[in-house]
């Protein structure tokens, strides 16, 4: 594997513990989530951690390509996220702050990876990421407008 992509392989072994920590994260609101909205915020949540699966994949994918191997034990992935696991989650629309402050930190993640790929040379990963910051950035602002 070349030098650049044994660095590239790490810090998408770090977006992938934190997807794999969003993703678990939006599963256990849609599970205990309460309050009046709970209909559209149960299938909001079920619409986002399945997008958030198929996230996943192209992720771990991406690493194989790179010659690298996706971290694939929960172990890891809670040694590696830097974002934390949900434990409780608050009533009705408070959830959403939650969803917010995980993709926010996901978006920086992103970035980064992006500005990244791009330095090395690396276009199929800069893309990969440009289309995650760009549906990422939408989704945050359709958040925030709910919770204005
Ligand atoms: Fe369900």
């Amino acid at each position: 594997m070349k030098a650049n992509n044994e660095k590239t392989v790490e810090k998408l072994n770090q977006v992938l513990s934190d997807l794999q920590v969003v993703y678990q994260n939006l599963r256990t609101m849609h599970w205990l989530v309460k309050g009046e909205q709970f209909f559209m915020l149960h299938k909001l949540y079920e619409e986002f951690y399945t997008e958030t699966a198929e996230t996943v994949d192209e992720v771990a994918e991406r690493i194989l390509m790179l010659g690298g191997t996706p971290l694939h034990q929960f172990a890891d992935y809670l040694k590696n996220a830097r974002v934390e696991p949900v434990v409780e989650v608050p009533k009705g629309k408070e959830s959403l702050k939650l969803a917010v402050n995980n993709y926010n930190q996901l978006l920086s993640t992103y970035r980064e990876l992006n500005a990244y790929a791009a330095e090395n040379g690396d276009e199929g990963t800069a893309a990969l990421f440009s289309e995650l910051i760009g549906s990422t950035e939408k989704k945050l602002w359709m958040l925030n407008s709910t919770l204005a």
